[in-house]
């Protein structure tokens, strides 16, 4: 009898461990064994080409008159062909507002004119997704994005953020956002206004993480308190959190702030985190006005973009499908002023790992 509940204890447990995912797994761990900082994943892990709509026909000729001479209204898509202009509606349609079709956008009686903000916010839509393909292929790579990254089917996407409240006063004194666990700092006790301050102002802003000491007292180069560093370790937890890893994704288990014993995944890392106070401070941000209130936190701002918008608690969105190839409108000039991309700290080319099948 006690050997039948230790049994059934174990493979309880077993599945919990596993998070009931069937199949052989991998054991990883950049850095040494035996810190317990291991991420495990299924060996063969499908590119979730499911999880992504079909293209509305097949892709039309890039060639013949452009859609800017073709139409009176068109800022932004006026360099691509009729013919791409008109498939890349009907994707829009498919991606942002499949119930409510063109209308959501457009006026049927005069589709020139931007009397709808949805059409409004939707070209600069259009800028941020080119500026995004064409200015931060550090971070996207030639997968690229559409707005079915981040919408996948919904006029708003399913992950955002938008500025909390000022902190409220609790009983003993300001709680400064803390022991309110939000989804923003994976629901742990940490301070919730920890986006607001590492993902908006714009690519350029210097917030850079470093809490990291060297040494046991406390220095020019380093003067945060404990207090200081909580909204960091914060913002670590969103960003595990939003791609479904551990912290040795990017770093190594022996220390965590050299890169150049880190992931190359830490610099692609990096690069995200310019790319979205870029995409916040440059394209969503401006939008303020356009939107009404019902699309606006709290403090009247619009809702934002972190890691989980396009990741969705994958470490590549949609495991990695090159679903924008076929949209080649979403590649072009962004027809804004283009981030000058910094350099991320050097990370060696193959992360230090240690590995386990079993
Ligand atoms: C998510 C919003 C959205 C949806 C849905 C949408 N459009 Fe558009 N449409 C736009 C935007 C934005 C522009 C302007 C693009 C630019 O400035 O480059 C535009 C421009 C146009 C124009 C050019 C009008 C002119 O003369 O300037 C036509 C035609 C058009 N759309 C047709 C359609 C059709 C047909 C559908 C449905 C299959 C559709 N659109 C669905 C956002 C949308
Ligand atoms: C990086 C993520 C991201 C991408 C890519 C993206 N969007 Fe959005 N979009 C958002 C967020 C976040 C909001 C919500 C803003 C708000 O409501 O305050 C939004 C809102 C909108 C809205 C307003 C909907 C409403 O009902 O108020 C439209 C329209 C829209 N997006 C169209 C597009 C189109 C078209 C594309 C592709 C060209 C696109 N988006 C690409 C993140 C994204
Ligand atoms: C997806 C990659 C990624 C994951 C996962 C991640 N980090 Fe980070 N971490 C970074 C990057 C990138 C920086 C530097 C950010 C910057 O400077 O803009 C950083 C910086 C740090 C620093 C500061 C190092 C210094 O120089 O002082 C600490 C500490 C840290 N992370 C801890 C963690 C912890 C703890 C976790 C797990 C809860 C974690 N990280 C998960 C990418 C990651
Ligand atoms: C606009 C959508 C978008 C946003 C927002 C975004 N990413 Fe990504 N990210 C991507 C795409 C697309 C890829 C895949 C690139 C490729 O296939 O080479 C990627 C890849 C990565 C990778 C490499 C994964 C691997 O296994 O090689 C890391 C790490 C990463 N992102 C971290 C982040 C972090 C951290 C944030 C938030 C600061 C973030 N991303 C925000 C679109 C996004």
């Amino acid at each position: 009898m006690k050997r039948t509940i230790a049994i059934a204890a174990l493979a309880t447990a077993a599945l919990t461990l596993t998070g009931c995912e069937l199949g052989p797994k991998q054991s990883v761990q950049n850095g040494h064994r035996g810190t317990g900082m291991d991420t495990v994943t299924l060996k063969k892990v499908a590119l979730a080409k499911d999880e992504v709509p079909a293209p509305p026909y097949d892709p039309p000729s890039t060639e013949g008159p452009r859609a800017g001479a073709a139409y009176q209204n068109v800022q932004v898509l006026g360099d691509v062909s009729e013919e791409q202009f008109t498939y890349t509606m009907a994707a829009i349609t498919a991606w942002v507002a499949p119930e409510q079709g063109c209308n959501y956008c457009h006026n049927p009686e005069n589709m020139a004119s931007d009397e709808v903000y949805t059409k409004v916010v939707a070209r600069k839509m259009l800028q941020m997704t080119r500026n995004i393909n064409t200015n931060w292929d550090k971070h996207v790579g030639t997968t690229g994005v559409t707005c079915w990254t981040c919408h996948r089917g919904n006029a708003i996407p399913a992950n955002y953020w938008a500025l909390p409240e000022p902190g409220k006063k609790g009983i003993i004194g300001n709680l400064h956002g803390q022991n309110a666990p939000i989804a923003a700092t994976a629901y742990s006790s940490l301070p919730n206004a920890s986006l607001a301050i590492y993902l908006s102002g714009d690519a350029k802003s210097d917030k850079s993480i470093r809490v990291v000491s060297d040494g046991m007292h406390p220095t020019a180069a380093n003067k945060l308190t404990t207090m200081e560093t909580e909204p960091q370790y914060a913002l670590m937890m969103h960003l595990s959190q939003s791609l479904g890893v551990n912290c040795t994704y990017c770093h190594n288990a022996q220390a965590f702030k050299p890169w150049n014993i880190s992931t190359p995944q830490r610099a692609t890392a990096w690069y995200g985190l310019r790319m979205v106070r870029d995409v916040n401070g440059q394209y969503i941000s401006p939008l303020k006005d356009a939107f009404p209130a019902h699309r606006k936190g709290p403090m009247g701002d619009p809702f934002k973009v972190s890691c989980a918008t396009c990741h969705q608690g994958k470490a590549k969105p949609m495991g990695g499908y090159k679903m924008a190839k076929d949209y080649p409108a979403l590649w072009g000039a962004p027809t804004s002023i283009p981030a000058a991309v910094p350099a991320a700290p050097a990370v060696p080319a193959a992360a230090a790992v240690s590995t386990a099948t079993h």
